[in-house]
């Protein structure tokens, strides 16, 4: 997909405010494990509001080629016909997991737990990230792997024929890991039991309940996590209802915010608690956000959030929320750059392992817009004016789908237009990104 010419970019102001009401695309993690869990089920799984972005479409790709059927309807409605536990066949061919850090993590879970062989790659971006936080557990329940220097895709796995129950405290605040585990464990007799010292996104527990997995969870005394999986249910497949995506939803919401006069409504957004924490920093900031409609479906909660532009003030946003907006640094340091006063955002060490390093990305993106910002340890600081920063620079994006977006939007507020070098990557997690946000009334298109 990506190996044609890059894609530059542009976005201007807008003539004027920004308005309308819209539904973002699926929930890229529930959208993954809807698919994974289907093709793990008896029976037929039927997804709803599937994200169809490139990320996703590898996950699918992937569960045809270990057996499952996946089938599209008219009208995007996805169908899987799972294998059961256990029952996955070996791939014929390298499992190509694109840009995706959760397909190539989960999916390394899956397969440690089937005694079959399979090898997992991806493109550039995902060749240089870090496997052994999953190769190291997942060893250890019996599955013999194969990478490059540091635990680096091209990765052959050779899952386990009756992989150990886990018992494993994750070291890195990491819900991919925690979900690799938890999968294998799905694969082995007995209770598996995986400890999170920070809690992360539970879509994974969550969704197995559903599929009728025996999942327990204690808080640990130390404001942690203890999950007790039991080994080999029986899944059924279930209709899921995808969410829309609350990562995707903040790019539309942060625009809103800082375009003057703008009001937008963004429609169905999932508000799981584990996910939640950059509409809690904003408000903090003093967004105007009304969250209307709160209501639960599939075992995930959501909202119509209607934002308002409003004046935001700097905060200081502690380690402890950053795992609950891990993926919205980068659009809150945006809105960081025209807030009034300093915002601190500590605790983003992970932030230089994702699709990107995003603390470099987003700094040097920043400065170039001629923002104030730094990197203090693994700290990102940004020093607001009050006003937008000037803009003016050409952003690389790094096959960094939220780098793109972000920069996207800053560009709805700065003197001066700003570029990214390469718009196709926004396709992994919000296909027609810009055409929503053009619905909108956003000046976003082609360089
Ligand atoms: C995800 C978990 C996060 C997040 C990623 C999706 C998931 O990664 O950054 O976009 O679906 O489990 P980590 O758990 O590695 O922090």
């Amino acid at each position: 997909m990506h190996q044609h010419a890059s894609l530059p970019m542009i976005a201007r102001q807008p003539s004027g405010p920004l308005s309308g009401s819209v539904r973002v695309p699926g929930d890229k993690s529930i959208s993954h494990r809807a698919l994974m869990l289907g093709a793990l089920a008896v029976g037929e799984t039927r997804i709803e509001g599937l994200l169809e972005g490139e990320d996703v479409l590898r996950t699918a790709a992937a569960m045809r080629a270990l057996g499952a059927t996946v089938t599209r309807e008219e009208g995007g409605t996805y169908t899987v016909h799972g294998r059961g536990i256990g029952g996955l066949v070996e791939p014929a061919d390298v499992l190509d997991m694109g840009n995706s850090g959760t397909a190539a993590r989960l999916l390394a879970g899956i397969l440690a737990g089937h005694p079959l062989f399979a090898v997992l790659t991806g493109d550039a971006s995902l060749r240089r990230r870090p496997m052994k936080r999953v190769i190291d557990p997942l060893s250890a329940l019996g599955a013999a792997f194969w990478s490059r220097e540091g635990g680096r895709l091209p990765l052959a796995i050779r899952g386990a024929a009756t992989p150990l129950p886990a018992d494993y405290t994750v070291p890195v605040a990491s819900a991919q890991v925690k979900s690799a585990v938890l999968l294998a464990g799905l694969c082995a007799p007995g209770v598996s039991r995986v400890v999170e010292p920070t809690p992360t996104r539970d879509h994974t527990e969550r969704m197995l309940r559903g599929f009728g997995a025996t999942v327990v969870v204690n808080t640990t005394g130390e404001g942690g996590r203890e999950i007790l999986l039991t080994g080999q249910p029986e899944l059924t497949g279930r209709p899921v209802s995808v969410p829309a995506d609350p990562s995707s939803a903040a790019f539309p919401a942060v625009a809103a915010l800082l375009v003057p006069g703008s009001s937008v409504t963004l429609e169905g957004v999932g508000l799981n608690p584990l996910r939640a924490g950059l509409y809690d920093t904003l408000a903090e900031m003093g967004a105007d956000i009304e969250i209307r409609n709160r209501r639960d479906e599939a075992g995930e909660t959501v909202a119509d959030l209607t934002v308002s532009s409003s004046p935001l003030s700097g905060v200081d946003v502690p380690p402890s929320r950053a795992a609950s907006m891990i993926d919205e640094f980068p659009i809150l340091a945006v809105a960081a750059s025209c807030a009034s006063g300093t915002t601190r955002m500590r605790g983003l060490a992970e932030l230089r392992v994702k699709e990107s390093d995003r603390l470099a990305a987003i700094a040097s993106g920043l400065a170039a817009c001629g923002a104030r910002v730094s990197i203090e340890g693994d700290d990102l600081v940004v020093h607001g004016t009050g006003a937008p920063p000037k803009g003016g620079a050409t952003i690389a994006t790094q096959m960094d789908h939220r780098i793109a977006m972000s920069f996207l939007v800053l560009g709805q507020v700065t003197e001066e237009p700003v570029r990214v070098d390469d718009g196709r990557f926004i396709d992994t997690s919000f296909p027609g990104f810009a055409e929503l946000m053009r619905g909108l009334g956003a000046a976003i298109g082609p360089a």
